[in-house]
């Protein structure tokens, strides 16, 4: 009699989440992949995870961190930043390159991408920055295995990365097969209102950096899109006006919101102060909730937590000497997982925006969705278990979270990354075996 094959792993028990609903249905894995979906309490494999009463939900893939390494390795490395992921659920991270130095050419990316293969936690994808000076090296450097494509800082945040000008957006633009991703600030109208920041004050914030500045670089970057018929990500959306600006530009524009921008206000400042102050800011109420419709009504393609971790020493510096930043990556699945058992959104659509999302933005090659041959990439979570977010929980080098005594329903059980449980029951059990994500318009040679 022949045996039946055996595999991996099998994850059974659970109800898992994909594009096509709620289901009862057994995973099994083989070579990090999926081999088999459906009734498998028959099937030989060399772990059985039991998931009873567990949601499977594709690996989230958390496509905007800064890591902060090489350079800036006192705020995260990318050993720490991926642990701090996996500890919240998320398979795959794309990082940012305004590190020291900046990922603006081939050598600065080969060197991220060796510092990170085998060492991170999961899996991952770099952006390499885009300057006036590298313009027309960006065509062959966004087809390197592992770049999640090019990223714009119109405005001037952390680091020196920084193209203000029409003329030079335009020319990288031009030059790009791929959609690349932006911070959209009018640096010149952030230069004129300098005089807005009120020293000690980082509820001026959001009046410095105000909604004209967002919506006037938002603008101005899709006019250019338009014209030169490119695909752009516009990052970390935090205005009404230009999600209803967005909306009706979707042909070119793809559309992040943050799990901060949804979950904390204006009048958070007051507890909360320079741990929230971020670029673009935290704004008033009014916009949090244009973000939710965004998220409903569909505007909105993909969360990013941009994890940009300061430590705390830094972070109480008086504004605005304190830098712009907050982690967010082990708090990205907790804190939406609240939101769904809040119901603002369905379990359903927040796979579609931290897994279809991603893939379907950036053309992810074998991740985002359950299925056979798809990588073994899962988010397990527990959906009724209630904890409290805490600084002592968080494994970023920064040591804090906005969150902290925030208490959720709704927790990242397990991860799961090709196979290798990475993160179970809040226990690192298996380390460092990252690789590069794979991308349908950067395919290695040999795959
Ligand atoms: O607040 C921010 N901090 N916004 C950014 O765009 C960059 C980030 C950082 O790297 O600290």
């Amino acid at each position: 009699m022949s045996m039946p094959p055996g595999y991996e792993l099998i994850l059974h028990g659970a109800t898992i989440v994909n594009h096509n609903g709620r289901h009862r249905t057994d995973i099994a894995i083989s070579n990090g992949r999926i081999a088999a979906l459906g009734d498998l309490a028959l099937a030989d494999a060399a772990e059985k995870l039991d998931c009873t009463g567990l949601h499977i939900l594709p690996g989230v893939i958390d496509t905007q961190v800064h890591f902060r390494e090489p350079g800036l390795t006192h705020k995260e490395d990318l050993a720490t930043g991926s642990l701090s992921a996996v500890m919240g659920g998320v398979t795959g991270v794309f990082e940012m390159p305004n590190t020291s130095p900046a990922t603006t050419n081939a050598t600065a990316f080969a060197d991220k991408i060796s510092r990170a293969t085998g060492r991170m936690h999961c899996d991952f994808a770099f952006y390499v920055g885009g300057t006036h000076e590298n313009a027309n090296q960006l065509a062959s450097l966004e087809k390197l295995p592992g770049c999640a494509g090019v990223k714009v800082f119109m405005g001037s945040s952390t680091g020196s990365l920084l193209v203000a000008d029409d003329d030079g957006v335009q020319t990288i633009l031009a030059g790009l097969n791929r959609r690349a991703a932006f911070h959209s600030e009018d640096e010149y109208r952030l230069r004129d209102r300098v005089g807005f920041q009120r020293v000690g004050d980082p509820a001026s914030h959001p009046e410095w950096r105000d909604v004209e500045t967002a919506l006037l670089c938002t603008k101005r970057l899709v006019g250019l899109a338009e014209k030169l018929g490119r695909l752009i990500h516009v990052l970390h959306i935090s205005t009404a006006e230009e999600m209803v600006f967005l909306g009706a530009h979707k042909q070119v524009a793809s559309v992040e919101v943050t799990p901060h921008h949804l979950s904390l206000e204006l009048a958070d400042y007051e507890r909360l102060g320079t741990k929230i102050q971020m670029n673009p800011p935290v704004r008033d109420k009014t916009h949090q909730t244009a973000l939710w419709a965004a998220i409903a009504d569909g505007t909105v393609d993909v969360i990013g937590s941009d994890h940009a971790p300061h430590t705390i020493e830094e972070k109480q510096s008086p504004y605005p000497q304190s830098p712009s930043g907050m982690p967010g990556t082990q708090t990205l699945v907790p804190i939406m997982l609240d939101h769904v058992a809040n119901e603002n959104l369905s379990l359903e659509r927040f796979v579609d925006l931290t897994s279809h999302g991603p893939q379907r933005l950036f053309g992810i090659a074998g991740k985002g969705r359950i299925a056979r041959g798809y990588d073994g990439d899962f988010t397990i979570v527990d959906l009724g278990r209630t904890e409290t977010i805490t600084d002592n929980w968080m494994a970023s080098k920064a040591g804090w979270t906005p969150y902290h005594g925030r208490k959720v329903t709704g927790w990242p059980v397990g991860t799961i990354v090709r196979g290798n449980k990475v993160m179970w029951q809040g226990e690192l059990v298996d380390a460092g075996r990252g690789a590069p994500i794979r991308f349908d318009q950067a395919l290695p040679a040999r795959i």
